[in-house]
């Protein structure tokens, strides 16, 4: 897949830009605080409708504008789509998604034209952080692969908004106990083919991630391997077991008023050697664990889309020592890929094919 034209309009600290990347490797090169992450997210932005690094969409409007866009033209085999994204800094107004000039009603139908993987250092988080920053690894990877799984999540998420809304009033000694019902069915419908696409991706991710963490360690008795953690994880029916799941929890749940059992209590585990990374593993040892999960999914995404993704390295190549950072790079050959440096030394060894400097929110050939 190839980025050719990337157009920004009071986005972060860019008023206007327009970049065309060439094939190959483009670097971005500026002081901290220049905008280099804010073209990476923009990139994201446009492949996923929303940031890598902030759930509030207002965020990415440049300070004092009503609204923001990010458009991204890209090739794929014969194809050539343009999609884009505008954000509204009032809080009543939902982003718009556009699709070849056409404004399309539901965030989903933007998944799939535009496929990427991020590498950030926010990715650190996916070891480090809470069970939402790996479900969330997941929900990323898979609605890129499917729009289905896409929608499955949006309806799973606003049935249990819905539902959790209902323990609180019934608590209060208002709505319809029988209404629960109606939420339970919507959530239960939902969450088999959640269960179903996260179980499978799990298995894939692992294999996956198992070879390209001994390779970028380089280092054969380390043995790194990932595990689905879900309460339905077991089950040949998930919606059944999810379904007597709720039903028998309901007390529960009307008493600590939230719902206790449902793939939005899913985790994955990440396991080195037996041990579970997070209170074992050294940073470098973590660090190589991320990795190896985001070479993951390049695979995972490739073999979906039968074309790789777009590579946005985000400051990933100076925190690595020499072998891991040659070993990295050579296992990213071909695809297109955009990074960001502070400073071209950290590149040592790789010749981009182009190099942008990047200076408050300007963007310079170098
Ligand atoms: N909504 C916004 N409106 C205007 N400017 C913004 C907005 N959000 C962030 N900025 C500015 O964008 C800059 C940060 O950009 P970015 O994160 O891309 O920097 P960077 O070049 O990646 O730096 P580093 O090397 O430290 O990672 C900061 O100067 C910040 O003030
Ligand atoms: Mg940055």
């Amino acid at each position: 897949m190839r980025l050719t034209q990337l157009r920004l309009h009071d986005f972060r600290n860019y008023p206007q830009v327009t970049l065309m990347p060439p094939a190959g490797v483009t670097v971005f090169v500026g002081e901290n605080g220049a905008g280099k992450t804010n073209l990476l997210e923009a990139i994201h932005l446009c492949c996923l409708g929303r940031s890598h690094r902030t759930p509030f969409d207002r965020d990415m409007i440049r300070l004092g504008c009503k609204t923001s866009a990010a458009y991204s033209r890209v090739q794929r085999h014969v194809t050539r789509d343009e999609v884009g994204v505008r954000l509204f800094a009032q809080q009543n107004l939902r982003k718009t998604i556009y699709v070849n000039g056409k404004t399309v009603p539901r965030i989903g139908e933007l998944m799939g034209h535009m496929t990427c993987v991020m590498f950030s250092p926010e990715d650190m988080a996916i070891v480090k952080g809470a069970p939402q920053v790996r479900r969330s690894f997941l929900d990323m990877l898979l609605s890129q692969c499917q729009p289905a799984y896409f929608y499955a999540i949006q309806t799973y998420h606003a049935a249990l908004k819905q539902r959790n809304a209902l323990l609180k009033l019934l608590a209060k000694k208002r709505g319809n106990p029988k209404q629960l019902e109606v939420w339970d069915e919507q959530l239960v419908r939902a969450a088999s083919p959640m269960v179903r696409m996260r179980r499978e991706a799990v298995l894939t991710l692992s294999d996956l991630a198992k070879e390209h963490y001994t390779f970028i360690s380089g280092r054969e008795p380390e043995v790194f391997v990932l595990r689905y953690q879900s309460s339905l994880s077991g089950s040949g029916d998930p919606g059944e077991m999810l379904m007597d799941q709720l039903a028998a929890s309901r007390e529960d749940d009307m008493r600590r008023l939230t719902t206790g059992f449902g793939p939005h209590r899913d985790d994955l585990k990440l396991v080195l050697s037996g041990q579970e990374i997070r209170g074992y593993a050294s940073q470098g040892q973590m660090r190589t664990a991320v990795l190896a999960m985001r070479l993951a999914e390049i695979n995972i995404l490739t073999q979906a889309h039968r074309d790789a993704p777009l590579l946005l390295l985000d400051d990933v190549l100076s925190e690595l020592d020499e072998g891991r950072r040659a070993r990295l790079l050579g296992s990213l050959g071909g695809m297109q890929t955009l990074l960001t440096a502070t400073d071209l030394e950290t590149l040592a060894g790789m010749k981009p094919d182009c190099v942008l400097k990047v200076i408050d929110g300007k963007v310079f050939i170098a």
